[in-house]
């Protein structure tokens, strides 16, 4: 599909057909994160892939209803110590030749002050890319002709609890994801005038 389609056809599909993703499409789908862009790249998603039956009827106790219908629901998480390989992710970088002949400068009193982030911040910054690599699996899902939904609402403890996840994994976002058993209109926007402040 062409990206514009991509973007204008895609919904919030919260009804699905009970048939399978082949695993190549979930493939596909992760892929299309691990390609996403983040800060200094460094890359602080990281998923947990949920198909099995029962795993996904055991969603039921920690989400909404529609969630466990989806065949496959991805569990989208931080890794809160993501930030600590940013020198190493900054040499790959260098390496790869990301900054050769790039004007990097800024001014001294504006590095300190985007230097220094608090424990929130930082948080606030993993989920910020996490979320990069989360919309681009639901491009991608569209794509390949499949319905997925941002999924926010969920009780992250007993989630992370009952998957046993490092105390580093901070569980973001679901994505449930299947073939549509809907086909929702555009739902309403606000018009470009609403959201263009100025233009100078
Ligand atoms: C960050 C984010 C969180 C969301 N959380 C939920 C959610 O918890 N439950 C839900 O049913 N939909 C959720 N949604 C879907 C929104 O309700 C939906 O994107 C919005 O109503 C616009 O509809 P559309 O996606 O079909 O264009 C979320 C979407 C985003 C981007």
């Amino acid at each position: 599909m062409e990206l514009k389609s991509v973007i204008e056809s895609r919904r919030s599909i919260r009804k699905f057909l009970p048939d399978p993703i082949p695993d190549e499409y979930i493939n596909e789908i992760l892929d299309a994160a691990r390609l996403a862009p983040s800060g200094g790249n460094i890359q602080p998603w990281r998923f947990v892939v949920i198909k099995n039956p029962e795993a996904r009827e055991k969603l039921n106790d920690f989400t909404l209803g529609f969630v466990a219908n989806a065949p496959v629901t991805i569990v989208c998480c931080s890794d809160l110590d993501a930030s600590r390989s940013y020198r190493e992710r900054y040499k790959e970088l260098r390496k790869a030749g990301a900054f050769e002949g790039v004007v990097l400068d800024m001014p001294k009193s504006s590095i300190q002050k985007t230097n220094v982030m608090n424990i929130d911040q930082i948080k606030g910054s993993l989920n910020l890319n996490t979320a990069i690599a989360v919309e681009h699996m639901v491009l991608r899902a569209t794509d390949l002709g499949l319905g997925s939904c941002w999924v926010m609402m969920f009780n992250r403890k007993e989630l992370a609890s009952w998957l046993q996840l490092d105390n580093n994994l901070y569980p973001f976002c679901l994505l449930p994801i299947g073939f549509a058993n809907q086909k929702p209109l555009p739902r309403p926007r606000k018009s470009l005038d609403e959201i263009i402040v100025k233009v100078i």
